[in-house]
């Protein structure tokens, strides 16, 4: 059961962080340069597909791997040990992806235009940040390297 969540947390990580890093590497240059919003919002509706239930993939795995390593769930938000450290950072960098994709969702998105096409890259570039740190914290369950 073990292997098979963290198999499915690696992989849906794959496609949420690598889609990200496509989308802020590849795709954005050159929608800025040519002002171009309905290249983003093509590439949104379709990364979005495949994107958000590996988000739901993510949390769902997530949260069943950190009730394994820590099942006093209580714990996870006392930042008393590394691992409590580390799954309450994850939850952070949760709580900032839902706020940040929320408000580009519901507020920048029905409205892009032109003008308002900086402030959605204002909003990718942080969650593309935040989708590497996911990784990187990840990662530090295992070779200890943060906290
Ligand atoms: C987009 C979001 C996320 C990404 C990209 C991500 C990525 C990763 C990666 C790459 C690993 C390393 C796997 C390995 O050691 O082989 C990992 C481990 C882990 N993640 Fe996530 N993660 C995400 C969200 C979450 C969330 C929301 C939680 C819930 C608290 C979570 C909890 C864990 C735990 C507990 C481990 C350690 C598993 C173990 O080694 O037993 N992750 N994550």
């Amino acid at each position: 059961m073990y292997n098979i969540l963290l198999l499915l947390h690696v992989l849906a990580a794959t496609i949420w962080t690598g889609g990200h890093l496509v989308l802020a590497l590849a795709v954005l240059p050159g929608v800025l340069k040519r002002k171009a919003p309905a290249e983003l919002l093509r590439f949104e509706s379709a990364f979005e597909k495949i994107g958000i239930p590996a988000l739901l993939i993510q949390v769902g795995s997530g949260l069943a791997l950190a009730y394994r390593v820590l099942p006093d769930v209580q714990q996870w938000f006392a930042f008393a040990d590394q691992t409590s450290r580390l799954i309450g950072t994850k939850l952070a960098l949760l709580a900032l992806t839902m706020l940040l994709a929320a408000d580009a969702r519901l507020r920048i998105i029905p409205r892009l235009s032109e003008k308002n096409l900086t402030s959605l890259a204002w909003h990718i570039i942080p969650v593309t940040v935040v989708s590497v740190l996911f990784v990187v914290v990840g990662v530090s369950f295992r070779t200890g390297w943060l906290y």
